[in-house]
């Protein structure tokens, strides 16, 4: 393997911003196997690799539009009071269109008796970071989105989950959903607050 250096991988890290306007061109199969497999070489609790990758393209994209739509209704009254009104309305344009991202992937944590509901979510995110990684190694643009947790069950339903044996037995869970493509803004690197967030002992 090819060494980055410390200035490669930090320069890499910093440079993730969340996307939320994309260009009109599709990603390829063998980039966005890539990017799952980035996330699949996350750390795990017990090694479980408990996430589930749920990845909708093409004209399944086009039909969750009218499930992100329903989802702002669930958020929009708190960014009103939070965001200054242009930042609002680009925002609820986003939820519209989801920036015209091609491609949307729903991550699920395959929860278990065995293993500490947190862990078990925790594992899912450690992914879901990998993947935002990867799409910045790949030119690519991306959003991690709570929002379809606001209508978690239409979604669940939407992809088909309901109809699997884990989902029957309770054991599947929605926890974010990612949209990928080739972005087509650039915006400004949401600053970074370091008060109170470290606290060093020896
Ligand atoms: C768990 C989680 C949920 C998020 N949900 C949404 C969302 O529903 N909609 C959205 O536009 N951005 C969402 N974001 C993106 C955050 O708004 C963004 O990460 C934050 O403002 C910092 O900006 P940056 O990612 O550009 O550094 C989410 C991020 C995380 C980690």
């Amino acid at each position: 393997m090819g060494q980055i250096t410390p200035e490669q991988f930090y320069a890499l890290v910093e440079s993730r911003k969340s996307i939320r306007q994309f260009k009109n061109k599709e990603v390829p199969r063998d980039v966005l196997e890539r990017i799952l497999m980035a996330g699949m070489h996350a750390p795990s609790g017990k090694n479980r690799q408990n996430w589930r990758f749920f990845v909708v393209e093409g004209k399944k994209r086009d039909e969750y539009l009218q499930y992100s739509q329903k989802s702002w209704l669930g958020i929009k009254d708190i960014l009103q009071k939070k965001l200054k009104p242009s930042l609002y309305e680009f925002t609820e344009r986003f939820f519209f269109t989801l920036g015209n991202a091609p491609v949307l992937v729903f991550a699920y944590s395959h929860n278990s008796n065995e293993e500490r509901y947190h862990t078990s979510i925790g594992s899912v995110y450690m992914a879901v970071e990998n993947m935002n990684l990867a799409c910045v190694a790949e030119g690519l643009g991306c959003c991690t989105m709570g929002a379809p947790l606001e209508i978690k069950k239409e979604v669940d339903e939407f992809l088909g989950v309901t109809q699997l044996e884990e989902y029957k037995k309770g054991e599947l869970e929605l926890l974010c959903g990612l949209v990928i493509g080739y972005p087509d803004h650039q915006p400004p690197k949401a600053p970074r607050q370091l008060d109170g967030r470290v606290t060093w002992m020896r």
